[in-house]
C-alpha cells in the first residue's frame, strides 16, 4: 500500500465511511513493518475515535492485530484453555488467586497480563515483588508451564501482538485512549493471541475505571462478548464496581499478601467473592457445570480445599521464584521503611473510600508509573482500607499507609483525608 492509499482510507474514515476488512488487515501490517508513518496512523485513529466502526470492521481490525505476531496452540486435550481480563482499578488482584483456582478446577491458564500505569496496578508488578519471579518467558516456556503446571502468569513476549503495542504507545500520546472499537480490538488482540477456548472479562466501572458510569462500561462489555464470540472464544463480560478499591489493599507487594490471604481461606470477601464469581462463569462457560449456583459452589469448595494454596507454590517455583524468602517477606508486617495510619475523627459509617483518590496517592508514594520508565516500589501502598458500609468508632484506622519517607508519608496521609466519608451516627 502506498502512502496515498492509506491517506484515502484515512479520508474515507474521517468521512464516516466503512472500511473494507482486506483495507483494515493490510494496514495494519504496513503498520506494524514500518510503511505508514505514526503521523498517518494518528489522524486514521482520530478518524476511528469520532466516526466508530461496525462490528465486522472491529473484528477485522481485532483479527489483524491478533495475527500481528505470534498466536499460542496447546495441544488437544480435556482441560479447557481459559483466562479473564479486567479492564483495570485499584486493588485489583483477582488474577492472582484465580489463576492457581482455574488450574486446581481442571483448566490450562495462559494468563498473559500487563503493567500499571497510572492509576491502574498491573498484574506483572505485583509478581515482580516476589522474590526471584520471573515474568519475561518465551512462547515454548509459556506453553510447557501451562500444560505441567496448569497456570501461568507473565507479560506478552516480543513477538506476541507487536500491533497493539505500536498502537497502543500512539493511542497514549493522541487522546484516542477511550475509544471502544479501539478498546476492544486491543484487548481481545491480545487476549485472542492466548489460543482460548473460554474468556472472561471484568469490565469495571466507578470512579477509578476506565469507563466511569455502568452504560459505558455495558457498552464496552457487549462490544468485546460479541466479537469474541464472533471470533470462536466463548466470551462473557461482569461489570464489577471500581469507586472503592477491590479488599483491603493497593500497592504490589501488599496485593501479593493480600491475595495469598485469600488462596488460604482468609482475606476480604468482596476479593473472595468476585474470584469465585470469575471462576464460577468460566466453569459455566466451558460445560464443567451446568448452573451458575452449582458453579459457584464447585467454585468455592475448591478454593477452601487448600489445594489453588499449593498450586500458587508451584507456579511461583516453576517461575523462579524462591519459596523460602517469599514466606519470609510475607511474615514481615510492613517491607516499608514507614508506616503512618488515618484515624477517624468521629464514629459513624464510612460512606465513601474513593478508590480514584487512594490510586492516585499509592501512584504518587512510588507504587505506580507516571510515564512507563517510572521505575516503581513494590513495598509501598495502603493496607487495612475501610470499606463503605462498615461501622468505625473515632480513633479506628481508617488505612494504613507504607512509605518510602517520612516525607512522602506524611503528604499521603493528607490527601487521604479527602478519600472517606463517614456518616454521623
Ligand atoms: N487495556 C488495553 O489493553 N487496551 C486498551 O485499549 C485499554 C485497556
Amino acid at each position: 500500500m502506498t502512502g496515498m492509499n492509506f491517506l484515502s482510507l484515512i479520508e474515507s474514515k474521517r468521512d464516516g465511511q466503512t472500511l473494507s476488512p482486506d483495507d483494515i488487515q493490510r494496514f495494519v501490517c504496513e503498520y506494524v513493518t514500518g510503511k505508514i508513518p505514526d503521523y498517518q496512523m494518528a489522524a486514521m485513529l482520530m478518524a476511528i475515535y469520532f466516526r466508530g466502526m461496525t462490528t465486522p470492521e472491529i473484528a477485522a481490525l481485532t483479527t489483524a492485530m491478533r495475527d500481528s505476531g505470534d498466536v499460542l496452540s496447546f495441544p488437544k486435550e480435556s482441560r479447557p484453555v481459559v483466562d479473564k481480563h479486567s479492564t483495570g482499578g485499584v486493588g485489583d488482584k483477582v488474577s492472582l488467586p484465580l489463576a492457581p483456582l482455574l488450574a486446581c478446577l481442571g483448566f490450562r491458564v495462559p494468563m498473559i497480563s500487563g503493567r500499571g500505569l497510572g492509576i491502574t496496578g498491573g498484574t506483572l508488578d505485583k509478581l515482580e515483588s516476589i522474590p526471584g519471579f520471573k515474568t519475561a518467558m518465551t512462547v515454548e516456556k509459556i506453553i510447557e508451564q501451562v500444560q505441567s503446571v496448569g497456570c501461568v502468569i507473565c507479560g506478552q513476549t516480543e513477538r506476541m501482538v507487536p500491533a497493539d503495542k505500536g498502537l497502543y504507545a500512539l493511542r497514549d500520546v493522541t487522546g484516542t485512549v477511550p475509544s471502544i472499537p479501539l478498546i476492544t480490538a486491543s484487548i481481545l488482540s491480545k487476549k485472542l493471541a492466548e489460543g482460548l477456548d473460554a474468556l472472561l472479562l471484568d469490565v469495571k466501572f466507578g470512579c477509578a475505571a476506565f469507563m466511569q458510569t455502568k452504560e459505558k462500561a455495558s457498552q464496552l462489555a457487549d462490544s468485546m462478548v460479541t466479537l469474541g464470540n464472533e471470533c470462536g472464544v466463548k466470551t462473557h463480560a461482569v461489570l464489577s464496581d471500581m469507586n472503592t478499591p477491590l479488599g483491603r489493599t493497593a500497592g504490589n507487594w501488599l496485593e501479593v499478601k493480600e491475595s495469598v490471604e485469600c488462596l488460604e481461606g482468609c482475606g476480604p470477601d468482596d476479593l473472595r467473592d468476585l474470584v469465585i464469581e470469575c471462576a464460577a462463569h468460566l466453569l459455566l462457560q466451558t460445560g464443567k457445570s451446568n448452573s451458575i449456583e452449582n458453579a459457584m459452589t464447585q467454585a468455592a469448595t475448591m478454593l477452601a480445599s487448600g489445594a489453588p494454596r499449593n498450586k500458587w507454590d508451584d507456579m511461583l517455583l516453576a517461575q523462579g521464584a524462591t519459596l523460602q524468602a517469599f514466606q519470609r517477606k510475607l511474615a514481615y508486617d510492613s517491607t516499608a521503611p514507614v508506616t503512618t495510619e488515618l484515624r477517624a475523627t468521629r464514629s459513624g459509617s464510612v460512606q465513601k473510600c474513593d478508590a480514584r483518590i487512594i490510586g492516585e496517592i499509592v501512584r504518587d508514594l512510588g507504587g505506580g508509573r507516571l510515564t512507563k520508565e517510572t521505575i516503581i516500589n513494590w513495598d509501598v501502598g495502603m493496607d487495612q482500607i475501610a470499606k463503605p458500609g462498615e461501622q468505625v468508632q473515632i480513633g479506628a484506622t481508617l488505612a494504613r499507609i507504607h512509605a518510602a519517607d517520612k516525607q512522602s508519608a506524611a503528604n499521603a496521609l493528607k490527601r487521604l483525608e479527602t478519600a472517606f466519608e463517614i456518616s454521623e451516627g
